[in-house]
């Protein structure tokens, strides 16, 4: 028998038109091929925008790592849970906590996961360098709206480092017309961020960075996960690199 792994260009289960024959209830109907569906997973997942560096990140190879953080477990956990539940949930997942946490690898391990396993359209964007494309159509290239347009449409949104980099009003007027609409809408997303609403000495607030607007409509359309624990890439990518250097 002929299987996925047959290693021939063109799929035997539908001659590579996309499509199958099925009988349900004594009906003849045509229904997407398998194949499809794992081509439209690929390009959804080509699409995505996510970062090479984060291509690898999974749920399951978040590690556990530091046995005196209970947040690395708790926030696992309710990613997980949102991955299950999908579409499911009434709320997006703000990911708070200081810098090498695990923020960016949980964002990411959502939106993979669910492009995978589900087909959601989704898109990761990362805030530095939108805010940095938006300002470049200042000077004429290219329109912000057009810019902003997927991230706005996009079914599920990944905005990574939340209120990283100085803004100027007028990029934050469509910052919050990109937060807005999108809550408005009922769409999903989730948010990263180093900043919170207690900051310490000689640090700025979430609202400080993203104006209290912004921070109010996300506080309600998501469900907040804090990482307190260390920073992963000294704690433990730098005694890797020790170890694997001696
Ligand atoms: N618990 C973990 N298990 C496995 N890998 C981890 C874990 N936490 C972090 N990492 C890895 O460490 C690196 C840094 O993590 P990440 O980029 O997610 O941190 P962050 O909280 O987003 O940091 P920043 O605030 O600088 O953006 C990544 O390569 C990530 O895959
Ligand atoms: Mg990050
Ligand atoms: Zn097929």
């Amino acid at each position: 028998m002929m299987n996925d792994a047959d290693n021939s260009k063109v799929c035997p289960k539908c001659g590579g038109t996309g499509w199958v024959l099925v009988v349900e209830d004594g009906i003849e109907m045509v229904r997407p091929c398998v194949c499809a569906g794992h081509e439209r997973k690929k390009r959804l997942l080509a699409a995505a925008g996510i970062p090479a560096r984060y291509r690898h990140c999974s749920l399951e190879n978040f590690e556990i790592w530091n046995p005196n953080d209970p947040t690395l477990n708790r926030s696992r956990k309710i990613v997980q849970e949102f991955v299950d539940l999908y579409p499911n949930v009434e709320k997006g997942l703000l990911i708070m906590g200081p810098v090498g946490t695990g923020k960016t690898h949980l964002a990411v391990a959502a939106l993979r996961e669910l492009i995978a396993s589900r087909g959601i359209p989704g898109r990761f964007a990362d805030f530095t360098s939108l805010v940095l494309e938006i300002q470049m159509t200042f000077g004429g290239s290219g329109s912000s709206r057009d810019i902003l347009r997927p991230l706005i449409e996009a079914e599920l949104l990944v905005l990574d480092e939340l209120g990283a980099g100085k803004v100027t009003p007028w990029v934050m007027d469509l910052l919050y017309y990109l937060v807005n609409t999108r809550y408005l809408q009922g769409r999903i997303s989730i948010f990263t961020t180093n900043f919170t609403d207690t900051p310490g000495v000689g640090s700025e607030a979430l609202a400080d960075r993203v104006s209290a607007r912004i921070r109010s409509r996300l506080y309600e359309m998501c469900r907040r996960v804090e990482l307190r624990g260390g920073d992963y890439r000294r704690e433990r990518l730098a005694h890797a690199a020790e170890r694997g250097g001696r």
